[in-house]
């Protein structure tokens, strides 16, 4: 353990940043030539579900609704205060530019530094300004904590509480009412609201929010907008004569339900806001210009190969030279931050007694919201809150206290690995990040007072850095949206898309559709595919789920499901009681491997709910090695698909129970979802998919890890130093055969 005093060894390694050619926003959208992207890696997790209601007064502990119920009613000089804020912000002085503009146009992209005021302002400007008529705004945003958290600000500025006038949707949770009329939403949650309403007739505006990050959603919904705008914001006889056309004597009522104008306004801070402008047929563009704080940028003047012990120097360094304020630290992924914890905080406990105290707060998309949003809280007093994060906090959000950003330069992208499997995976990559993630990071410093970021590269490596990263369209898995948008009769190949994907991912979708049973041979909609897109989950999980009703099994592949949808890893790992964790998990082993495993833990753990005290369960879990954040996320997730089984007719009750035959049917149901990850046993011990060429191993963490058997199925494929399969399952061959399309194969 270094002494203190060591860390001042590095107080020159940073030189002061020059400002980069981009000092102006109008200057960076015209120098850029490719898009902004950046990788989103929460969208996909399964969080928490909290049951909506009708006033979005939800009795859940969530963060951001706690936060609202603090804050309303407020008293008149917290009121004012916000009232202040409100004025002193870059975007008040263009206010009446900006709705304008809005007003005298379909589509606007607008352009204003981090912390000017865009994502919180702009919808109640359009608000109060009368823009959104009769209907609701909708602002888009790439992450779930950035839609709860800006909803619970938004709230607070219209002296409301959140589910009321201003609320959230998002996958598993939402807060709104009939009242609402600011929502803010993630773009995965607009895209599916389309499926029930593709004209989105709600919504008078929508606002695309850090549309940079170019998330898969994001572009979906894009290409969505542009049709809607010309459906929309036809003119009204143009309307009338197709209506005529196709409506059969209801001319006129399709013509005034059409009437019906829609708004796009495109949002970032670092944007091309040309190529979003020429996709939208020449939209405008507006720049707001300045920014509130200075925030000054350091960057090393070595590069620094080990960055978490850069970042932990960094912060000791901030921490004991520095005056007081909140430290947000991004790092690329779970791991380090979990390691860095670890260490700042042994190194915390050994500071003399007279010097404050470090508070650290993970934040992760593995993380459930309510830990998540813990970030939120205030510092307590004589404490400096340090924050350990992903890019999962790198755009939109405002985190109070926090004054200093250190930036390893890291992140994690997905990307899917297509050519070397097969059948292809998305397998996460650690990389170096984009120009504009770097902008980005440094913005969430500098956002109620002056604000400092530290790089732990140098300049030479912040030049050198790509400007943009490929959109995600390019580089991740199709098969969930283009499910999505055949339930829209729509063909991702024949979007408008702002960039097209190969032609072979999109192949590589249409296959694996075809696989589950959710497109025909003549890749047409199957109604079981329709059914697999009214389960938020991805395509494999909810065919495992309907496959289960004619087994006999649902509320056994209702719970596995379940639990495979969680955010968070069922089993904890301990280095420290390693064998104690084993023989813990040992009790729970089930032959056939983790899947039947995974339903022996909830079966026991239901046992000690029914049984114990919220205490009790605690405990019973923290002896059995077991996540309970996992389980009870899972008991989340089961709950909101018994709704969805519900509304598909399916009883969610039926299961095999302890009866013969009962694991076979259960992954005879798992093996119609994880068709495509299948795989046979080699004479040299390792396994051969069934649908590619990939060679694989069974992953450490699994029960069958020594085993071998004539075949397996598996949740998902690691890359690491080898191909590694993980969530595996011993099954007889002649299940894969009962997949008609695999008979082939299996003979
Ligand atoms: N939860 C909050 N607590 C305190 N201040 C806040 C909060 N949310 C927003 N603010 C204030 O409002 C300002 C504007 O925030 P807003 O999110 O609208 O900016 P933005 O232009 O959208 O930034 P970005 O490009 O980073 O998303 C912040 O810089 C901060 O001063
Ligand atoms: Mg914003």
């Amino acid at each position: 353990m270094p002494k203190i005093a060591a860390l001042h060894g590095i107080s020159n390694i940073y030189s002061k940043h020059k400002p980069p050619g981009h000092a102006t926003p109008r200057k960076r959208a015209h120098k850029r030539e490719h898009a902004w992207v950046d990788v989103s890696d929460d969208d996909l997790e399964v969080k928490s579900s909290k049951k909506l209601s009708s006033k979005g007064t939800n009795k859940s502990d969530h963060g951001p609704r706690k936060k609202a119920r603090l804050s309303a009613p407020p008293g008149p000089s917290f009121k004012e205060s916000l009232h202040q804020q409100r004025k002193q912000l870059p975007i008040y002085s263009g206010k009446d530019a900006v709705v304008d503009m809005i007003r005298e146009n379909d589509v606007t992209v607008l352009i204003g530094e981090t912390g000017s005021g865009k994502t919180t302002q702009v919808p109640q400007y359009l608000l109060e300004a009368g823009l959104s008529g009769s209907g609701m705004i909708a602002i888009t945003q790439p992450r779930k904590v950035a839609a709860t958290s800006l909803a619970s600000r938004v709230a607070s500025e219209q002296s409301t509480s959140v589910g009321s006038l201003v609320g959230y949707s998002v996958r598993f949770d939402e807060a709104c009412s009939s009242d609402t009329r600011i929502k803010y939403v993630t773009d995965g949650m607009l895209v599916r609201e389309l499926l029930g309403d593709p004209l989105l007739s709600r919504y008078s505006v929508v606002i695309v929010d850090e549309a940079h990050e170019r998330t898969l959603r994001t572009d979906l919904l894009l290409a969505n907008l542009k049709t809607l705008l010309r459906t929309r914001n036809a003119p009204t006889s143009a309307v009338r004569e197709g209506a005529k056309g196709k409506g059969k004597g209801k001319g006129k009522e399709r013509a005034s339900e059409k009437l019906n104008p829609l708004k796009v306004v495109i949002m970032s801070a670092t944007l091309e806001a040309e190529k979003f402008s020429k996709f939208f047929g020449g939209a405008q563009v507006v720049y707001v210009k300045g920014r509130q704080h200075p925030v000054t940028i350091y960057h090393t003047k070595t590069s620094q190969p080990d960055y978490v012990d850069a970042a932990f120097r960094t912060f000791f360094q901030i921490h004991t030279d520095r005056p007081s304020g909140d430290v947000l630290i991004f790092l690329p992924g779970q791991e380090d931050i979990e390691s860095l914890e670890k260490s700042i905080q042994l190194y915390a406990n050994q500071l003399p007694k007279d010097a404050s105290g470090v508070l650290v707060c993970p934040m992760y998309a593995a993380l459930p919201p309510s830990q998540q949003t813990k970030i939120f809280s205030p510092t307590p007093a004589g404490m400096r809150k340090c924050i350990l994060a992903t890019n999962i906090a790198e755009t939109s959000i405002t985190i109070p206290g926090v004054k200093y950003v250190i930036d390893t330069g890291k992140c994690k992208e997905k990307r899917y690995l297509a050519k070397h499997t097969g059948t292809g995976f998305d397998t996460l990559l650690t990389r170096d990040i984009t120009q504009s993630s770097a902008v980005q990071r440094a913005g969430r410093a500098g956002r109620e007072g002056k604000g400092f970021c530290f790089r732990l590269y140098t300049e030479e490596a912040f030049n050198a850095l790509p400007i943009t990263a490929e959109p995600e369209i390019l580089r991740c898995t199709l098969t969930s949206s283009v499910l999505q948008l055949r339930c829209l009769s729509q063909n991702l190949e024949e979007l408008d898309l702002m960039d097209t994907p190969e032609e072979s991912s999109i192949a590589f979708a249409l296959i694996a559709l075809v696989l589950l049973g959710a497109l025909d041979n003549r890749r047409s909609l199957t109604p079981l595919g329709r059914k697999m897109a009214a389960f938020p989950l991805e395509p494999p999980l909810a065919r495992a789920l309907l496959a289960a009703p004619e087994l006999g099994c649902t509320s056994e592949v209702l719970a596995i499901v379940s639990v495979l949808s969680s955010s968070s890893s069922l089993f904890v790992n301990s280095h420290d009681a390693r064998d104690a964790a084993a023989d813990a998990r040992r009790k729970f082993r089930h032959p056939s491997g983790d899947h039947l495993t995974i339903l022996n833990v909830v079966r026991a753990y239901e046992d000690v709910a029914g049984a114990e005290s919220k205490a009790g369960r605690r405990d019973w879990c923290r002896k059995m090695f077991l996540n309970e954040r996992c389980l009870a996320e899972a008991v989340n997730i089961r709950a909101q698909l018994r709704d969805v089984c519900e509304r598909q007719q399916i009883d969610w009750r039926v299961g095999v129970g302890d009866s013969q035959g009962a694991e076979s049917a259960i992954l005879r149901a798992m093996v119609q979802g994880l068709v495509q990850n299948t795989a046979f046993l080699q004479p040299d011990g390792s396994y051969k998919q069934v649908m590619g060429h990939t060679i694989l191993k069974i992953h450490p963490s699994s029960s069958l890890v020594d085993k071998k058997v004539p075949a397996i199925i598996y949740d998902e494929l690691v890359y690491t130093t080898h191909i590694y399969a993980r969530g595996v399952s011993a099954i007889p061959r002649n299940f894969i055969a009962e997949v008609p399309l695999l008979k082939q194969r299996t003979r």
